[in-house]
């Protein structure tokens, strides 16, 4: 596979994929993007509409791990538990999470964003008071989920690069992990994804996505 690491806009790094002609994050600013779709409207809207002991969090494409690693800051600042669940077939090789730019050295974020990407596969490792991570190095096709899920962080690459990660098949397994009332999230609004979306049974909100981007999509089950 052929990965480059390239600037965004806020000065964070992300990953061109070539094979796809496709980025990870937003260009826009890969910080901004994962902190606007993910954690504040997905994860802080969530917490602020049903208050819960754990929010269970459940990942499509652990990628860099920025979601994560945000997630886990943002519940530390806010004395949150959260259960972070999520999946990757094709986990990134040490160089490359080495020399990505995401937190300074110094601070304690860095250390869990680099053991984050240490840790052993289908185990669940314990970050803080708060926060807990289990990941598995499987397909969203093929991986069997019995947890029931609060939040779902639907961050696969786009429908035009990828058309097999947005079947009705695959969002219809999303669904049926997830708890009533709870939500999907993600940088996608096209039309047919909307569609389907309401087909399954999801109600879909178009709200304003990150620098850049005029929508994005959170949908409530
Ligand atoms: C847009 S990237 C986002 C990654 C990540 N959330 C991040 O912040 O870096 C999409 C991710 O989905 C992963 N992926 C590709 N095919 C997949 C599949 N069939 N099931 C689950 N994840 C997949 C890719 O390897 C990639 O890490």
């Amino acid at each position: 596979m052929s990965l480059k690491i390239i600037n965004t806009s806020d000065g964070s790094h992300t990953i061109y994929n070539s094979e796809l002609n496709e980025t990870y994050h937003s260009i826009n600013g890969s910080i901004k993007e994962s902190m606007h779709v993910y954690v504040e409207e997905g994860l802080n809207y969530f917490q602020k509409k049903a208050k819960k002991e754990v929010y269970k969090i459940f990942e499509v494409g652990f990628g860099t791990g920025l979601n994560f690693v945000l997630s886990y800051l943002f519940s530390e600042e806010k004395k949150i538990n959260i259960e972070y669940h999520s999946i990757e077939p094709y986990p990134l090789t040490d160089g490359i999470i080495k020399k990505l730019n995401y937190f300074n050295t110094e601070l304690k974020e860095r250390e869990i964003y680099l053991n984050s990407h240490s840790q052993k596969f289908n185990s669940k490792i314990i970050y803080s008071d708060f926060c807990s991570l289990r990941k598995e190095k499987e397909t969203l096709e093929e991986i069997r989920i019995n947890n029931s899920f609060d939040i779902i962080y639907f961050d696969a690459f786009a429908p035009s690069k990828q058309p097999s990660m947005w079947t009705l098949q695959n969002l219809n397994k999303i669904f049926t992990c997830m708890s009533d009332g709870s939500i999907l999230v993600t940088y996608c609004s096209s039309g047919k994804f909307k569609r389907d979306l309401k087909e399954i049974g999801f109600n879909v909100e178009i709200i304003p996505g990150p620098i850049g981007k005029k929508e994005m999509v959170r949908a409530t089950k």
